[in-house]
This record gives C-alpha cells, structure tokens and sequence, in this order.
C-alpha cells in the first residue's frame, strides 16, 4: 500500500522562513517536519511506500530524504509539471496505482491510530474516509458534518461564521479509492476538498468519518510553528528527545558548552555546537539549532533559532523565530511575534 503526501504548497503563512526552505523540511527542533509523518506512517508495516507529491523547491526536498533508506522506508516523488490542486495532484500522484491509498497534508502533525483509520475503511467498505479533529475555530479549515453512524454529510472548505455548524474539521487525512479519481480532470486544477468529497456526497457514495480528539495540529503560520515545539517539550505530542523525560527537561547535544554564570531555564532544546556565554539566560521554551552562540549578558526567551544564530552582548531576543545565520547585534531587543528570514542582520542597539 502506499502513502501519498501532499507537500506542493509555498507555504506563503510561514514566510520568510519558507522562503529558502520549503515547509515540509521546516525543522522541528533538529528534524525536517516530514520525518515526523512519516515516524507514523511507518506505524503501518502494510505502507512500503511513500510518495511525496511537490511542485515548489522539490529538489531541496530531494536532497533531504533521497531515497528513504536512511529512514526506513521507500520514497518516490512526483513533481507536477505545474501545481494541480489537491485533487489533481493526488490523481497525477496515484498513475497506475489500484489499491487503497492513505492521503497526508504535508502539514499536519498527530498521533491518530492510522491502523484504526485503515480498519474502519475496510470494515465500511468506504470510497473515502477521513480523519476528523476539533478546532476552536473552523474558519481555517474544511468543516464536515456527519450524521450518527459517521457517514459526511456536508464538507464545506474555509466556512463563514454563519456557516460554522460543528467543530470538527477536515484533519488532512484520507484513504481514497482510486478507482474514485476518473471523476478529477488530469491537466486542470482541482481541489479534494471544494470538489472531490462534496461529489461523492453528491453521489450518495459511502464516505465515513473517524473523528480523533487525541494530539492535532497543522503547522502552517508562524504561531502554530512555535506551538508544536512547545507541545513536545511539554509532552503533549510525544517524541525524541522530550518523550518520557520529566517536566522542564533540557536537551543539550554533547558538546553544548553553556559557560559558568550562565543560566539555562528548562524546557530547552540546544543543538550541537551551542556554546551559552557567561552571564546570559536561556528562558523556558528556547530552541537553539546548531551552532548558535548566545554572548554574555544576553536573554534569550521562548525563540527558535534554526542554526548558527548569534546574539550578541546583552541583547534580548524573547518570542522570536530566526532562520538561519541570523545575527542579533549587541544591546538589540527583538520582540515578541518577530520571523526573521535567514541571513537576517540587526544592527547594535535596534529595537525590533
Ligand atoms: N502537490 C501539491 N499540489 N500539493 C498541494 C497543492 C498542489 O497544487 N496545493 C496544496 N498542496 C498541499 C500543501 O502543501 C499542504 O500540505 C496540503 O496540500 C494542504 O494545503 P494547505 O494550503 O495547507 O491547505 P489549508 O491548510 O488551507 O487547508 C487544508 O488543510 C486543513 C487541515 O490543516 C484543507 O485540506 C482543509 O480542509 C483542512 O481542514
Ligand atoms: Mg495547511
């Protein structure tokens, strides 16, 4: 069986971060974003490939995961000649292939029980099914609507307020039939969510649900970002290097030197090579990538850094994200809400 996961989009939300680095290979802590989908993918000894479906930077994408060995499991890539939609690219993904097909947004990150996903499937002998998740605000999203058994009633992408009827929405999870896909045209674009579900409704085709209330989140602006680093550093999401280790565990590579009179608060993630000078403070939910310098004197609090960033003599650098090689000068207060694209230079002394 195979997995495709859709992984074409710009990720324009999460710019300027995206714009050297496409957002499936955004690092989470010191991992591309992908590697954590396809740790659950993995889960399913049935799936002996996955497909990554691109059109932006896929040679960036290629360079990262080659053909899968190094993580155990076969991968392939589709590039569309041009972006297709969800619906076109799932179809020019699938060419020629027959069996069931579990479908990923390249963007979200769950522990759902894909086996229990698969099992119901089978067991309803569904077109389609889908993973449901709650959200405070449906807006962003495809909101579905279904009836006591499960069945979808209603998919309605980006509702209006007065639309919204339920909380639970479209999680970027399927497993398809491509027998279903003559319905999806080859050159033009298409959308899974406007066009393909609300046709199987349409259609009266079986179409279920499995609604999962557990660990959901998509991580396509820059607040979302920063919360799945928190979530695994508070082990509401459970992975390496946070799972099973007490509250306000810090990580530090084996060569972190963090310099006498200087102050690492927990949870923390500090990559190879983070050298912490005398007199600076690391505060709670600081990730430094590798390499990062942090000079004497400086505050660093609740930032990403991805690597080789430096902050220089009592800067304050609190609630931030930094590409990489960014460079905070000495005395620089970069504040809250701050996503500086990597190569950033802030001069001695600015506000930002
Ligand atoms: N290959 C390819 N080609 N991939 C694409 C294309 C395309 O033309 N367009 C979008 N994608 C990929 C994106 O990279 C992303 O991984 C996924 O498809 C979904 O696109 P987004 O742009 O992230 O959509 P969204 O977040 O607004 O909404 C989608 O996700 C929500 C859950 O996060 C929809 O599926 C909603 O219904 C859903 O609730
Ligand atoms: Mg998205």
């Amino acid at each position: 069986m195979k997995a495709i996961l859709l992984a074409g989009g710009k990720g324009t939300r999460l710019r300027p971060l995206t714009l050297h680095t496409p957002k499936p290979i955004v690092p989470i802590f010191n991992r591309p974003f992908l590697h954590y989908q396809i740790d659950l993918i993995r889960q399913i000894p049935e799936i002996d490939e996955v497909i990554l479906s691109l059109n932006y930077q896929p040679r960036r994408i290629e360079d990262v995961f080659g053909d899968g060995s190094s993580l155990g499991i076969k991968i392939r890539y589709v590039v569309e000649p041009a972006p297709l939609g969800t619906g076109g690219a799932v179809k020019f993904a699938s060419d020629g292939v027959t069996d069931s097909i579990v479908v990923f947004n390249g963007d979200v990150l769950t522990q759902v029980d894909l086996a229990a996903v698969l099992r119901l499937h089978r067991s309803r002998q569904a077109r389609a099914t889908i993973v449901l998740t709650p959200v405070e605000n449906p807006s962003a999203y495809g909101l579905v609507e279904t009836d006591a058994a499960q069945n979808v009633l209603r998919f309605l992408e980006k509702p209006t307020p007065d639309q919204i009827t339920t909380n639970y929405i479209n999680a970027g999870i399927y497993v398809l039939e491509p027998s279903t896909f003559d319905r999806i045209p080859d050159d033009t674009p298409w959308s899974i969510e406007r066009s393909f579900f609300p046709s199987l409704i349409e259609r009266g085709e079986t179409f279920v649900a499995y609604p999962y209330d557990g660990y959901w989140i998509d991580i396509g602006t820059p607040e979302k970002y920063t919360q799945v680093h928190r979530d695994i550093m508070d082990g509401r999401y459970q992975t390496s290097p946070f799972a099973g280790q007490p509250a306000g565990h810090v990580f530090r590579a084996d060569d972190v030197r963090v310099e006498e009179g200087a102050i690492v608060e927990g949870p923390a993630f500090l990559d190879e090579g983070v050298v912490v000078r005398a007199g600076a403070r690391v505060g709670p939910y600081t990730v430094l990538g590798r390499g990062c310098q942090i000079e004497a004197d400086a505050r660093v609090d609740g930032a990403i850094f991805w690597g080789n960033g430096r902050v220089g003599q009592e800067a304050v650098v609190a609630n931030a994200i930094a590409g990489r090689n960014v460079h905070v000068g000495r005395g620089t207060t970069v504040g809250p809400g701050a996503v500086l694209g990597d190569k950033t230079a802030i001069t001695d002394y600015s506000k930002v």
